[in-house]
């Protein structure tokens, strides 16, 4: 018989994850901002204090070669398979950061472990809660590198990828104590794994405009990302007359125009198109610009209208190339497919969300998430916390301490529904 939690019991959970977070949060690579990037020292200290509190809850603690921590809980019956349930999300963060994405994750997780024991509740399978550490995919051309390991799906050529200061990611995760040589036994045995669930901030308006703490996610959309290079031809300001110029800068702007265009007229609400990065050479007030380099994120609920929409930039791309007398290449460097959440990880969280009284309102994921990379392992299954405003990637991100409370909840809840069915299995 589970007994239901009373609201000052999710008032203190909440509380506990707060706490939490500040102490991730005061990690930071920068004053008075929050950015902690994959394999930098604030990754590492950030690691260290999530496997501390692991610890301290009586989980059983490892890292693994490309620096994602795992807490392990053992199953409180016999499991022949070696049945475990994942339970994770990731504690690096985009630069000048909100301090919620990811982290939030880690910590309920680590607190639904903690409650598990301490309410007894009986769980026939392990619980391994992980702390991934490249979700955001900011520091090196690859994203979801640590995940997409646990999932056994990590290239040798993706370890070469550089840093802005040339920096490889085999070189980072020497120095922040992996071993680029082991990424292979990273991989968790898919026999083994039962399903990964993840509870992450919404980072969007929907939650809080319908007055709803959390959201079970159905799907997580398709994305692409693309280094874009122009390249013109530099001349004076003051005397190559204006119909004679190769403008990188000014192709560029043509092309961002037309890449928003694209998104906002597309056959779907769901494309989204973002410029945000752009970078101008040689750079100087007086010069016409030689070279530009731009990136484009792409995204949308399915893929046919993506890579219809991919393809219409590019052929408008070599349109203003020819009329301009550039030339734009692209460099494709991160694909993904619409990513499905499992119908039973959903039912399972919505019982687990009715058993709260709370509204079970089912709706994708517009941003990227490691589920992605662990769907090639197993089931995957997401819940959504309501966040301020819907805003994320920015120091404004905000949760109410009863939500993170209510998060907490749920995933107890949500690995207890799976307990019962395991059992019946
Ligand atoms: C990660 O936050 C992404 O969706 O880019
Ligand atoms: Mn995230
Ligand atoms: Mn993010």
């Amino acid at each position: 018989m589970t007994v239901l939690p009373d609201d000052a019991d999710i008032l203190a959970l909440g509380r506990e994850a707060e706490a939490m977070i500040e102490a991730l949060a005061a990690i930071s690579a920068e004053e008075g901002r929050l950015t902690r990037l994959y394999l930098s020292p604030e990754h590492r200290k950030a690691a260290d204090l999530v496997a501390g509190w692991m610890r301290d809850f009586g989980l059983d603690v490892s890292e693994d070669a490309m620096g994602t921590v795992r807490g392990r809980l053992k199953a409180t019956s016999n499991t022949p398979l070696n049945h475990r349930l994942l339970v994770g999300s990731h504690i690096d963060t985009v630069i000048d950061a909100g301090k919620y994405d990811g982290n939030l994750g880690v910590i309920c997780g680590i607190l639904a472990a903690r409650e598990i024991v301490r309410r007894g509740i009986e769980i026939p399978f392990g619980l391994d809660i992980l702390a991934f550490g490249d979700e955001e995919g900011v520091r090196f051309p690859t994203t979801l590198l640590t995940s997409a390991a646990v999932a056994g799906h990590v290239s040798a050529q993706a370890l070469e990828g550089r840093d802005a200061n040339g920096v490889s990611v085999a070189d980072a995760l020497r120095v922040f104590g992996g071993d680029p040589q082991r990424v292979a036994a990273c991989a968790d045995d898919p026999g083994e794994v039962l399903g990964y669930l993840e509870v992450h901030i919404e980072q969007g308006p929907v939650l809080e405009a319908e007055d709803l703490p959390l959201g079970i996610v159905t799907s997580i959309a398709g994305a692409a990302r693309f280094r874009i290079r122009i390249s013109g031809m530099a001349g004076h300001a003051g005397t190559v007359p204006m119909a004679l110029r190769h403008d990188a800068l000014a192709a560029a702007s043509e092309l961002v125009l037309f890449i928003e265009e694209t998104a906002r007229s597309g056959v779907t609400d769901s494309l989204v198109a973002t410029v945000g990065e752009l970078g101008v050479r040689p750079g100087a007030v007086n010069v016409i610009p030689a070279d530009v380099a731009l990136t484009l994120d792409i995204r949308a609920a399915s893929d046919n209208p993506r890579l219809e929409a991919v393809k219409a930039i590019e052929a408008r791309a070599a349109q203003i190339a020819q009329a301009r007398g550039c030339s734009i290449a692209f460099e494709p460097y991160h694909e993904v497919n619409t990513c499905p959440c499992s119908p039973d990880l959903q039912d399972a969280a919505e019982a687990a969300l009715q058993r709260l009284g709370l509204t079970p309102r089912r709706m994708m994921s517009g941003a990227g998430h490691d589920g992605q990379a662990m769907s090639k392992l197993t089931d995957i299954g997401m819940l959504f916390v309501r966040c301020k405003g819907g805003i994320s990637h920015n120091p404004l991100e905000s949760v109410t301490v009863e939500d993170m409370g209510l998060a907490v909840e749920a995933m107890v809840g949500w690995i207890e529904q799976l307990a019962n069915k395991e059992r019946k299995n």
